[in-house]
């Protein structure tokens, strides 16, 4: 079990936020601003599945070829982690998810693993870009080897190139931010995830956010989305 935070903000949160939409589009970069700001958790499938390529768990060596091919991994493998996480003690102060759910069937099975765990139902922050802008974010993308701080070599440049300004740690590319793996992303998110946005809007539980703002301006909305969430 994780420990609680020992200073807790002011603001407290007390629920899932659930970020959703297209690879690129900035959930990533929103969801440490956030969880940063509440001293809750930001969780990631997508972290939470490089950790086990990187440790080379069973889990892990599954859903690396998955991922390199741009395709999504089975809800199976990626249900069972989500269950076990969420469980942490560290997430009873509420929890950001970003890249999760992926499919209705996934968020079927979040709806009904946070009642179980006495949540209630999430606020999903749907980010809304055009596919088309996604490109250059995803292939300038850079990340903290040591605490995935995110970069991005456009729009957000380290100050010393290569390097981590919080930590000094050494820049990398994720293995699928490769310009040929990015269309097969963006199909996958069109057939597999896209239905999650009407899904949750006939919920009465989405909202929109457009994501095709500077980062500080997208952090403004999003912040106005989670502090007016009923
Ligand atoms: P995952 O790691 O979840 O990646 P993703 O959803 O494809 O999203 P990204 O991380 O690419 O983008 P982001 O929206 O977080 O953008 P970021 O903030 O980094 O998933 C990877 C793979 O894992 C999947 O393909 C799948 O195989 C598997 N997987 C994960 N979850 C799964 C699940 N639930 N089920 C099945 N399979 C799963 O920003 C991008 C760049 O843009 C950065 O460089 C940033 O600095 C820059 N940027 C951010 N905001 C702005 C802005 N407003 N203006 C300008 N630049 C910006």
């Amino acid at each position: 079990m994780d420990k609680l935070p020992e200073n807790l903000p002011l603001e407290r949160l007390y629920r899932a936020i659930v970020f959703l939409g297209p690879p690129g589009a900035g959930k990533g970069t929103q969801a440490k601003e956030l969880a940063r700001k509440y001293g809750v958790p930001h969780l990631s499938t997508g972290d939470m599945l490089r950790e086990n390529i990187a440790r080379g768990t069973a889990l892990g060596m599954q859903a690396k070829p998955i991922m390199e091919r741009g395709e999504l991994v089975p809800d199976s493998l990626v249900l069972k982690m989500v269950k076990q996480r969420i469980q942490n003690a560290d997430c009873s102060f509420g929890f950001v998810f970003d890249g999760f759910p992926r499919t209705v069937a996934q968020a079927q099975y979040f709806g009904e693993l946070l009642k179980r765990c006495g949540y209630e139902q999430p606020v999903v922050v749907h980010f809304a870009i055009d596919p088309a802008l996604v490109l250059k974010r995803i292939t300038g993308r850079r990340l903290c080897k040591v605490g995935g701080e995110i970069y991005n070599i456009y729009e957000r440049p380290t100050k010393v190139e290569g390097r981590c300004d919080l930590d000094g740690g050494e820049l990398d590319q994720r293995p699928d931010d490769r310009e040929e793996i990015v269309a097969p992303r963006l199909a996958a998110y069109a057939k597999q995830t896209a239905p999650l946005v009407a899904y949750y809007r006939r919920l009465g539980r989405l909202q929109d956010v457009d994501a095709a703002q500077p980062v500080e301006e997208v952090t403004r909305g999003v912040l106005e989305i989670v502090r007016g969430a009923k």
